[in-house]
């Protein structure tokens, strides 16, 4: 087939949604698509679509009835389904949606490319089965195009803990680690293509277990030995998966990058056993106590839920305790939302008033903090690794050890070069630095 076909890919979610939207698009590349920014001149478009919570979910149902338009202009447009929307409500989405041509589970993604070319004009096409084999081992490789200097390398998929809000273990499955050789290989390739910092992914990424015995912290020191793979960070943890021995590498490894999403959601014990979280608040602490000794420096990101049923404002306050004293460099955080089949779903709900009053008092100081850090990073010199042209002429945004934004003036041939810059000025998502 040579006749060029236009593929429109839209990513809600994770990055390891990210990382699955660049591998599909290269699987249907190998069946003559290339990726297209825009929705109107499409041939296949394919939504790579986020569960987590009600919201989420519902944009993609907004998104799908722009296309209706699109569709009755051109009837040979494909519109698929991918991701934890597609795992959850499968066939129901067709139902609701008529325009969906096909609808693929994160599992199956190795059958896409098969089932685009069977779907449309009234042909359907669904997919949400759970192989026994890894989808990444049957998706069609790309020549070796060059790459941004800053990637993602899924390592680990899928979920046991069955925290008691959240839908990941039932649209993604079971924790399954890669096999670590597969990823040696992959992120060697990555280093070919002209990728400088690798981002090891996975639900719960420090759980990784490789078949070879390969724990995260080994895959971490054994990438570190590969040449011109210059930053290594990984992403996102569970703080019961962090043994000694990745606690250790955070001192050991200089190539890791002083940075740790480590997600808590709540500063209360009790709240936290009726999440299924399975540690406390001081566990977490005493915890973090370890990392900083191991990394002194280390910039901490974390999640937090607020108005989980059964939160009351001394749950609350226990979180933001916890805040004060972690002071995050930077975190997300969220209304609590049911999710339909989850356990918590059916219980006694916190009212939305109190969730946005909450949720405003909890970011107010999550972001004082966040600007506190920024701020501190004045008149120090850091590296920085430069990733692509900044909105002024003569300008690169980069990023910081600390996964800061930094914006310098450099010659934009420089891209993947990491240079160091004094900061001389902080904002609350990036900073301004100098090249020394
Ligand atoms: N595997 C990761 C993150 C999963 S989802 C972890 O365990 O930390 C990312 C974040 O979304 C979670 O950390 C949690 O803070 C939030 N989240 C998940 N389910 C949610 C729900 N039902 N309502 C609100 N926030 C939710
Ligand atoms: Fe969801 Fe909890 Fe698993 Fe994270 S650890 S993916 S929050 S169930
Ligand atoms: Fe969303 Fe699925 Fe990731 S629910 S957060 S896209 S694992």
């Amino acid at each position: 087939m040579s006749d060029v076909k236009k593929l429109f890919v839209k990513t809600y979610g994770c990055q390891m949604n990210v990382y699955d939207s660049e591998r599909m698009a290269e699987a249907m590349g190998a069946d003559g698509y290339v990726e297209t920014d825009t929705p109107d001149d499409a041939d296949m478009i394919l939504l790579n679509t986020c569960h987590i919570r009600e919201k989420a979910a519902e944009k993609v149902y907004s998104e799908l009835g722009r296309y209706r338009k699109l569709k009755a202009d051109k009837p040979d447009l494909k519109i698929g389904v991918a991701g934890c929307v597609a795992q959850a409500e499968g066939e129901e989405i067709m139902r609701r949606q008529p325009l969906v041509d096909l609808v693929v589970g994160p599992q199956s993604y190795h059958r896409l490319p098969e089932m685009a070319a069977k779907a449309g004009h009234g042909v359907k096409q669904i997919d949400t089965e759970f192989p026994e084999e890894d989808k990444f081992d049957h998706l069609p490789r790309g020549p070796k195009a060059r790459r941004a200097p800053a990637a993602f390398l899924t390592v680990q998929e899928g979920c046991d803990k069955f925290c008691a809000f959240c839908v990941v273990p039932y649209t993604r499955g079971a924790e399954v680690s890669r096999p670590a050789e597969r990823l040696m290989a992959e992120a060697r390739d990555l280093v070919e293509r002209g990728v400088v910092e690798v981002t090891l992914l996975g639900q719960n990424v420090n759980a990784y277990m490789g078949p070879e015995g390969w724990t995260l912290a080994k895959l971490i020191r054994e990438m570190a030995k590969i040449d011109g793979l210059e930053r290594i960070r990984f992403t996102t943890s569970h703080p019961n998966d962090m043994d000694d021995d990745l606690i250790a590498a955070h001192g050991e490894v200089e190539k890791l990058m002083p940075y740790l999403h480590l997600p808590v959601q709540s500063g209360s014990d009790k709240v936290l056993k009726a999440m299924n979280r399975k540690h406390t608040a001081e566990h977490y602490l005493r915890l973090l106590e370890r990392i900083r000794e191991a990394r002194p420096d280390i910039a901490m990101s974390g999640d937090f839920i607020v108005g989980f049923p059964g939160e009351d404002e001394t749950d609350f306050e226990d979180t933001l305790a916890l805040c004060r004293e972690v002071k995050y460099a930077q975190a997300y955080s969220f209304k609590y939302s049911a999710r339909p089949g989850t356990p918590a779903a059916d219980r006694a709900h916190v009212d939305e008033s109190v969730k946005a009053d909450r949720l405003a008092r909890l970011q107010e100081m999550l972001n004082q903090h966040q600007y506190e850090f920024q701020a501190s990073m004045v008149g120090k010199t850091l590296p920085v690794l430069l990733e692509k042209p900044g909105r002024e002429a003569g300008q690169m945004v980069g990023k910081s050890p600390y996964l800061q934004a930094v914006h310098v003036d450099a010659d934009p041939a420089d891209v993947g070069k990491i240079v160091q810059a004094k900061i001389v000025k902080s904002q609350k998502n990036s900073l301004s630095g100098v090249v020394v």
